[in-house]
């Protein structure tokens, strides 16, 4: 965020006319360190500006090949600054909703609403997120950005769904679904969470399995159009339609067992989950993403997409990593990325960069095959 030297400003010193992408508001000074923020009467997460930089990019992206504008509700606004900045840099809202508990937040996104000086309606009010919805509007974007868990949520979410429509969700939550806690992800989500090197993933899946399980017990069908783990936090974007009900076996959810497990070592405490199985993303879809001219963090931002773009493409649960392969195998160093990549691809395997740590390797080649690949490469050197 950039903000202008300390103008005394309707809020008081602690919020300061700013910018964030390519849109003016007034934020909170917030420090700029990664992490998920800290909880304030009027929270901003500078943190963040790189993951709503994309949710510009898929409005973008909506509009541009989707069937037309829409209404969008955010559901916890703070600032506002999600929202507006979707207004501000794209042109997929016809109007948009804003809601928050805390009075000061609401002040804030009130004023901020009202500088913008958009052509389309914006509304901000009270309501307490957690609750339908009095007057049973529906949106054809639902953007849901907890502190934590989005759980609480979901019955007023799906109650207020066009169809079709894109949801929006975000869980910060991720230590407690990526099993540092023993225990609580089970509680919280019914699901035995993968732990270490790959809990992060293992929390975005059993994030999009319980998304995907209550969707349909509310009555919608809803797939993942773009999930990713960023920093703290894990996002996803599903596309969301009117089911009828669709039979369990055709849902790519399920458990992790061990004996019939053959990607990536997930460590002890299987079965794990129940995962989301299926693609993380559609591939026609995040071939079509672009990060806006706008951008709060453009070369950041391309980076990801970039990323993001390529594992679409292999979109098979979970990655290997050089220096886990060459523990696993004993080796004196680990094999360079792009030498794994060719000799997965050279052997007929499809293989790509994944996008939740540098090292990531994705393939559809099972682990043994990969192993011994590795060994062999490793030996040839
Ligand atoms: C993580 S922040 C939202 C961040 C915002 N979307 C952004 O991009 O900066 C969560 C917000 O939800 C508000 N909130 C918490 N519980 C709520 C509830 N039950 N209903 C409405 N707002 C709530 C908090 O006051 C806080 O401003």
């Amino acid at each position: 965020m950039r903000t202008e030297p300390d103008v005394a400003g309707p809020f008081g010193p602690g919020v300061r006319r700013g910018r964030e992408g390519g849109t003016e508001l007034w934020l909170p000074a917030a420090p700029e360190r990664r992490g998920p923020g800290e909880r304030a009467p009027v929270f901003y997460n500078p943190a963040m500006a790189l993951d709503r930089d994309l949710n510009v990019a898929v409005a973008r992206r909506a509009r541009s090949r989707g069937p037309g504008r829409v209404a969008a509700w955010e559901m916890l606004g703070a600032t506002g600054v999600r929202g507006l900045r979707v207004i501000a840099e794209s042109d997929w809202l016809d109007s948009l909703e804003i809601t928050e508990l805390h009075p000061r937040a609401l002040e804030v996104a009130r004023e901020n609403a009202a500088r913008l000086g958009a052509a389309v309606p914006i509304a901000v009010g009270a309501h307490d997120a957690r609750l339908p919805r009095p007057d049973g509007r529906r949106f054809g974007y639902v953007d849901l950005d907890p502190y934590g868990s989005p759980l609480p949520y979901l019955a007023a979410l799906w109650a207020a769904v066009d169809d079709p429509a894109i949801v929006g969700i975000t869980a910060t939550d991720t230590m407690v679904l990526a099993g540092a806690t023993r225990g609580a992800c089970e509680r919280l989500y019914g699901a035995r969470p993968v732990r270490g090197r790959l809990g992060p993933e293992g929390g975005l899946r059993i994030l999009i399995a319980a998304l995907v399980h209550s969707a349909a017990s509310a009555g919608w069908r809803a797939r993942p159009l773009l999930s990713y783990v960023h920093d703290h936090h894990l996002r996803t974007y599903l596309a969301v339609r009117r089911s009828p009900g669709e039979p369990p076996s055709s849902v790519p959810i399920g458990t992790i067992e061990e004996a019939t497990w053959t990607g990536p070592s997930l460590g002890a405490g299987a079965p794990f989950g129940p995962l989301w199985l299926g693609p993380l993303a559609e591939e026609e879809w995040v071939r079509g993403l672009e990060v806006p001219a706008t951008a709060a963090r453009p070369d950041e931002g391309r980076r990801f997409l970039a990323r993001l773009r390529e594992e679409a493409a292999v979109d098979t649960p979970f990655y290997y990593e050089p220096n886990e392969l060459a523990r696993a195998l004993h080796l004196a160093e680990p094999l360079p990325m792009a030498a794994i990549l060719a000799g997965l691809r050279g052997s007929g395997a499809r293989a790509a960069r994944g996008h939740p740590r540098e090292s990531a390797i994705r393939t559809d080649a099972p682990r043994p095959v990969v192993l011994d690949l590795v060994r062999r490469l490793a030996e040839s050197r």
